[in-house]
């Protein structure tokens, strides 16, 4: 099913928010037709991809997590993106697990990007256990978020190969490179509604 025109994006995120200006940029340089950003959210005042949409004139919003119970501080959010009308949220670089009512509150309408070819090496600094392990091959895959880390399907993946001089750091920069491509494209896929869902499979009609 495709998203109303325009889809109204809401970004949640923790840090930089690489992710979220990539988005805004092809938003701005018109790659990413039917679409705009309606709210960025943290759960960190400081973060600096709050000040990154300020400076853009997109409306950034923290709501505070330190100290307040999952399902109470969700509830919040889940509040912020429906006053800003948002029916897709994409989760850029957001460090806090959603809990259940917020997956159900926007079923199959939130993604995320991950820095690695999952299911290989969910979780934290996925492209350093990338590396230690030895791969040969690297990369990002954006999914849907379900109630499990890392784990909804997989709407789109790149490839990124290890050099032999890589070391995590250079292999994670280029990755990055990498991850800045794929949410614009996976955003320009869901919000298509191009495609149909069987198990696991995402499938492009
Ligand atoms: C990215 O590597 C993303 O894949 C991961 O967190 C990082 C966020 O980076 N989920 P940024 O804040 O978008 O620059």
């Amino acid at each position: 099913m495709s998203l109303q025109s325009p889809a109204r994006l809401g970004i949640l995120l923790s840090g930089r928010g690489s992710n979220f200006l990539a988005i805004a940029d092809n938003i701005a340089q018109g790659h990413l037709k039917g679409c705009e950003i309606a709210v960025v959210i943290s759960n960190k005042a400081d973060a600096p991809g709050l000040e990154s949409a300020r400076e853009r004139g997109i409306k950034a919003v923290a709501v505070e997590a330190k100290g307040r119970k999952r399902a109470e501080h969700d509830q919040e959010i889940i509040a912020t993106l429906r006053e800003h009308q948002v029916n897709l949220v994409c989760l850029a670089g957001y460090m806090r697990l959603l809990s259940p009512g917020f997956v159900q509150a926007f079923p199959q309408r939130i993604l995320n990007i991950h820095p690695s070819l999952l299911p290989a090496f969910p979780g934290l600094d996925a492209q350093q256990q990338a590396f230690d392990y030895g791969a040969q091959v690297a990369g990002c895959t954006v999914h849907f978020v379900d109630e499990e880390l890392d784990h909804g399907v997989i709407v789109l993946q790149k490839v990124v190969a290890v050099e032999p001089e890589d070391d995590a750091h250079r292999l994670a920069e280029r990755i990055l490179v990498q991850e800045h491509i794929a949410y614009s494209e996976a955003i320009a896929r869901v919000i298509s509604g191009d495609y149909e869902i069987t198990g696991r499979r995402y499938i492009r009609r």
